[in-house]
This record gives structure tokens, sequence and C-alpha cells, in this order.
């Protein structure tokens, strides 16, 4: 039996809280803009992001997908991050939904795309080549252990988008865990981007649902392409009901999230053969190295001790989430020790 489930955020479970909210929402349909519920969490979200209004989607890569509908057309480049979330794990969506050309750029270890690199790679205008449109940055960035990027970097490259005229768009998934790591409001990393996406599924602790923040005007075209992908939905307050007690309750407590991810980092890093800066670690995401190889039987091991972990080759992880108590960390730990010195 599974005990400890540590793969990732988004397998958190809405608390008895969101529970009792999602029971008693007040409904509309929110195709005709008429669920009060869902307008809430709409301007909540906005609020707290420093934007004009939002948009509730389905999930974080739907986010992601409708705003870079929203700031390119057919043909335009985007340039990514080559560790982005949007580059390498959404099946691909806005080049063939949208036949956008993705531009992956270099980032740096810690997340950050360096202003002169992302300069550099707008391209002129020259008919052999797409007109480059969009940048998109990612924070908390995943692929780097979940780094926080502060509001100095989240301007500079920013700042080196709109300098060659390009829209900028925010894959702010654990933007939240980014603002409490770095102890700022969240809309001081947000400020300098055009549009922003964040989830209410993963360290939120929603069991459904993401919000794009932005103008008046993009968010009336990301409405649009919204409901050309299918998701238009109606009496969805249901659903966003648990983000407006998200957004009230669990922002703080991902403090303890980032403490345990750290004091994992800490352990692990005692243990035989794993490869582990808890230095590093920000926020609630722990990349760790193991022996070449050597990633699947871990996971398979682990497995058999009651944890869950995703597997890999070398490079693996385990995410920190509402709802595991010390106790249960420890016990993820004492078994990990145990195959890690198993499989040596
Ligand atoms: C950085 C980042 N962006 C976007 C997403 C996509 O979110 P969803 O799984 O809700 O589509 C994820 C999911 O893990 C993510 O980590």
């Amino acid at each position: 039996m599974i005990r400890v489930d540590l793969r990732s955020d988004t397998v958190t479970h809405p608390s008895p809280e969101m529970r009792q909210a999602m029971y008693e929402a007040e409904l509309g349909d929110d195709v005709y803009g008429d669920d009060p519920t869902v307008n809430k969490l709409q301007e909540r979200a906005a609020e707290l992001l420093g934007k004009e209004a939002g948009l509730f989607v389905t999930s974080g890569t739907q986010g992601n997908l409708v705003s870079i509908l929203s700031h390119a057309r057919r043909g335009d480049e985007v340039l990514v991050g080559d560790q982005c979330h949007i580059m390498n794990n959404e099946a691909g969506g806005t080049m063939v939904l949208g036949s956008v050309v993705l531009y992956p750029i270099k980032t740096d270890d810690f997340g950050f795309l360096e202003p002169d690199i992302i300069k550099a790679a707008v391209k002129p205008r020259d008919y052999h080549k797409p007109p480059t449109r969009l940048l998109t940055l990612e924070n908390t960035h995943n692929a780097s252990s979940g780094r926080a990027i502060n509001a100095e970097q989240m301007k500079a490259m920013a700042d080196a988008g709109h300098e060659k005229g390009l829209s900028v768009h925010l894959d702010g998934a654990r933007i939240f865990n980014a603002a409490v790591a770095l102890d700022v409001p969240a809309s001081d990393l947000t400020e300098h981007v055009d549009s922003a996406t964040f989830c209410l599924s993963k360290g939120l602790s929603c069991p459904i649902g993401s919000v794009v923040v932005g103008s008046k005007d993009f968010i009336q075209e990301a409405d649009r392409w919204r409901k050309m992908l299918g998701a238009g939905m109606r009496q969805v307050g249901i659903v966003a009901a648990a983000g407006l007690v998200a957004l009230d309750t669990m922002i703080d407590r991902m403090q303890e999230d980032h403490d345990h991810a750290r004091h994992m980092a800490s352990r692990m890093a005692e243990m035989h053969g794993i490869s582990v800066d808890p230095e590093r670690i920000q926020t609630n995401i722990v990349r760790f190295g193991v022996p070449a190889h050597k990633g699947d039987e871990i996971a398979a091991r682990l497995k058999e001790e009651g944890v869950y972990i995703n597997g890999g080759d070398s490079d693996l992880r385990v995410v920190t989430h509402y709802g595991v108590s010390e106790q249960d960390y420890d016990f993820a730990l004492v078994a990990l020790d145990r195959v890690m010195i198993a499989i040596a």
C-alpha cells in the first residue's frame, strides 16, 4: 500500500474547507459569464497578480496554450527556455494547435534566461524567418529544482523581450511558491509580464484548474480560444469555490512544504549514491542524482516500501505538498536510505 506519494504536488486532495465551499457554491452558467463564484475567483486572481482580468481554465497546459494562441498567430515564433514545461511537457500543443514555432533558448542552472541571449534570438525582419512575437518565462522553474526567480531577474528578462517588441507570458504554475520563498507579494513577480498562468491544482491543493491573468483585451481573446478548445464550462463555480478557499488558506502554508523539501534534501545528501545540494532548494521540488540507469529500480523498490516517486534514469525528484505529515516524510527518508544501500 502507498503511504507517501511524493511524485508531484498535483496529487494533493482538497481540504475539508474546500469541499464544504464546493458543496455550498453559488452557481451560474459561466459561458454566459454569470457564475458568481467563477467571477469572484477570476477577480481575486487578477488582483493578487496585479492584472486587470482573469480567466478560469482547466489546467496549466490549457492556460499556457490559450495565452500563447492569444499573443501569437499561425507562423509566428515564440521564444521559450530550453528546459521549460511548455517546450518539453505540453505535448507540443502550441505547435500543433497554434501552428507557432517554438524556439528554445539556453536556460541557466537556475531557470534564468540571460537578457542578451533573449535579444540575440529575436529574428530580424526577413521573409526567410518566422516573425518573433512572444517570450515565455517560467517561475518557479520546475526543471531547476523549483528555483524561485526574483523580481529583478523577472524584470530583466521581460525588459529584454519588450525592448525587442515581444509580448511576455509567464508560466507561473507555481508562482505562489516563488512569492512565499522570496517573501514578496506575487504581483512583484508578475509586474513586468503581459500575461501569466498559475495553477490551483498543485501546491494550492485544489482538485482542478488554473487561472490566466492579463489585460481585459487579452483575457477576452483568451476566452475566445478557450471556447474554441472546448473548455467553455457551465456551472463550474463548483470547482472555482475550492480556488477561492485556496487563495485564502493555502498560500502561506506552502512555507511548510519548502521547509520539508530543504530538510529532505539535507538528509538525502548524506545517503549513499545520492547527489543533491540542499542549498539549492528554495521551494517544494527536490531534484537529485542517482547512479546511471538506477532510477527506475529505485522508484520500483521504494514503491514496494510504500513510497511513490516517478522513475527515470539518473535524475529523480521528490515534491513536498499538503497532506503529507512529518512522520510520512521521515518514513520516506528511512525507506530511501534502505533502498540506496540495497542497490549499492
Ligand atoms: C511549470 C509547469 N507549467 C505547467 C504545468 C502544466 O500544468 P497541468 O498539469 O495543470 O496542465 C506544469 C505541471 O506540472 C508545470 O510544472
